[in-house]
């Protein structure tokens, strides 16, 4: 069960990732957009906050296997950690094949049915991204997608991992992480949620003045 962090924001990631709880990281063409940098110093920045060879994904883009082919190159020389983010398209696993062939890590992402995880674990894919929250925002349900993912993926032994993606809020991440997921990907705002629970909050607060109070006894 690993988490990642979906952004593309280095200070954020920085300090989720000092938690000691992030297994790695997972950007976008529109993440990488909204820091307005090079997207080449932000994945080198981010792989470097890992002690260890992690998994960040850096998405390709182009209408050509060729054309992603040639930017995944400079990907790859960045850093070990650097994990190849490709479309679920006909040229996209045609060019995820050549790569996982080649033992590069790779996330195949944009995947909203069955079908489409079929075809990325045949391409070989490392990981296959479903977007949780976009098929919930078309009233369809992403748990139930991750779900009948990974009843296919484990009755026919595939290796290839499952990385829940447009993780909208903490419930999803547990119900996704229930149905089969082996990763989720979360926004840092669900991760800073996710240790949040009022009864922590009150149970922590009687335990403090509790001990404060015995503290004074004592004295
Ligand atoms: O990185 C892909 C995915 O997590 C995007 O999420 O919220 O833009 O649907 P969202």
């Amino acid at each position: 069960m690993k988490l990642f962090l979906d952004s593309s924001n280095t200070e954020v990631v920085h300090d989720a990732v000092a938690t000691g709880l992030i297994d790695g990281v997972t950007t976008n063409p529109s993440l990488m957009m909204k820091e307005g940098k090079d997207p080449r110093d932000v994945i080198l920045q981010i792989c470097n906050m890992f002690g260890w060879t992690a998994s960040v994904s850096a998405e390709v883009v182009g209408e050509t296997a060729e054309e992603m082919l040639n930017m995944a190159d400079d990907y790859i020389d960045i850093h070990p950690s650097v994990t190849i983010k490709l479309p679920l398209t006909p040229e996209g696993l045609k060019a995820c094949k050549e790569l996982s062939e080649d033992g590069i890590s790779t996330n195949v992402t944009l995947c909203f049915s069955v079908s489409q995880a079929i075809l990325a674990a045949k391409a070989g894919a490392t990981y296959v991204s479903p977007f949780v929250g976009r098929l919930n925002d078309n009233s369809v349900s992403g748990v139930e997608l991750i779900r009948a993912i990974s009843d296919v993926y484990r009755r026919h032994d595939v290796n290839t991992e499952i990385l829940a993606a447009s993780i909208r809020d903490v419930h999803q991440v547990g119900r996704c992480f229930a149905v089969g997921a082996n990763i989720c990907t979360i926004p840092p705002t669900v991760f800073n949620k996710m240790y949040n629970h009022v009864l922590t909050d009150k149970g922590l607060e009687q335990f403090n003045s509790d001990w404060a109070t015995l503290q004074d006894k004592l004295s």
